[in-house]
């Protein structure tokens, strides 16, 4: 790809051509609501960001913080985010959670997602943030269900036989996987709604210092 993909925070004015992308992503799962990423954006701009080409939207990535102590391994995508509205964002918490990920499809393996998460990371390091957490979907899962368990594919992406077009980008990140989550988007046909949960350490994290985002600190 020639042209530079530019990250940033998502704008209001983001919110349609990003509903729009959302659909060519996903045609089979419900999209975001325009109420529900205004709030977002209310909630927690900071972790709001796009990707864009030549002034074109080309990707986003959402997140919140939350305290992963309050959570439990078995989760759903709807409670985390509470239904998509991110209310659950905690500014005391230490974990960046990435709620949502997308590329358009017609630039997906060209470098836009690992731009994208460049971005989340240097938002851990700006907020001194401890940790990336997140669910990611098994979109390569339903070719092999009839072969074999969740788990053992997982293994198989893991150990480089299967590529998983999301846990194999995103274990190239430096992500490690820590277990399975099920019926986390149910209506992901292509997971049969599994997810992968997953973490990156940040390796900047100074316990000693308050995050940021708990100081109130408007970065
Ligand atoms: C997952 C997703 C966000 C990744 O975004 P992307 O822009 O395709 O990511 P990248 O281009 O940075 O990397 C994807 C692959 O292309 C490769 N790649 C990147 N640039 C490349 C280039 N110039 N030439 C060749 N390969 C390249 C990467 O090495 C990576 O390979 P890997 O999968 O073996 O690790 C994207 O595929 C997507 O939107 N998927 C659908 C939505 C989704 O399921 N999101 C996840 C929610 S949990």
């Amino acid at each position: 790809m020639n042209s530079k993909v530019i990250i940033r925070n998502t704008d209001v004015c983001d919110i349609k051509p990003l509903i729009d992308l959302q659909k060519r992503v996903y045609p089979t799962i419900p999209s975001w609501r325009e109420d529900l990423l205004r709030h977002q954006l209310e909630v927690f701009s900071h972790g709001q960001l796009v990707a864009e080409i030549n002034g074109q939207l080309v990707g986003a990535a959402s997140s919140l913080v939350v305290s992963w102590n309050e959570w439990e391994v078995q989760h759903t995508w709807q409670e985390i985010t509470a239904r998509g509205s991110f209310d659950t964002h905690n500014p005391h918490g230490l974990t960046l959670y990435a709620a949502e990920v997308f590329v358009n499809p017609r630039l997906q393996g060209s470098g836009i997602g690992h731009a994208l998460y460049q971005g989340r990371r240097r938002l851990c390091r700006k907020f001194n943030l401890k940790r990336i957490i997140a669910c990611g979907r098994l979109p390569g899962y339903h070719h092999y269900v009839d072969q074999m368990p969740v788990e053992l594919y997982v293994q198989k992406v893991i150990w480089g036989d299967i590529h998983d077009p999301v846990l194999s980008f995103q274990l190239h990140e430096g992500f490690n996987y820590c277990g399975i989550v099920s019926g986390y988007i149910p209506e992901d046909q292509e997971s049969l709604g599994y997810a992968a949960l997953i973490v990156w350490l940040n390796p900047r994290y100074n316990r000693k210092k308050p995050t940021l985002i708990s100081e109130g600190n408007s970065l």
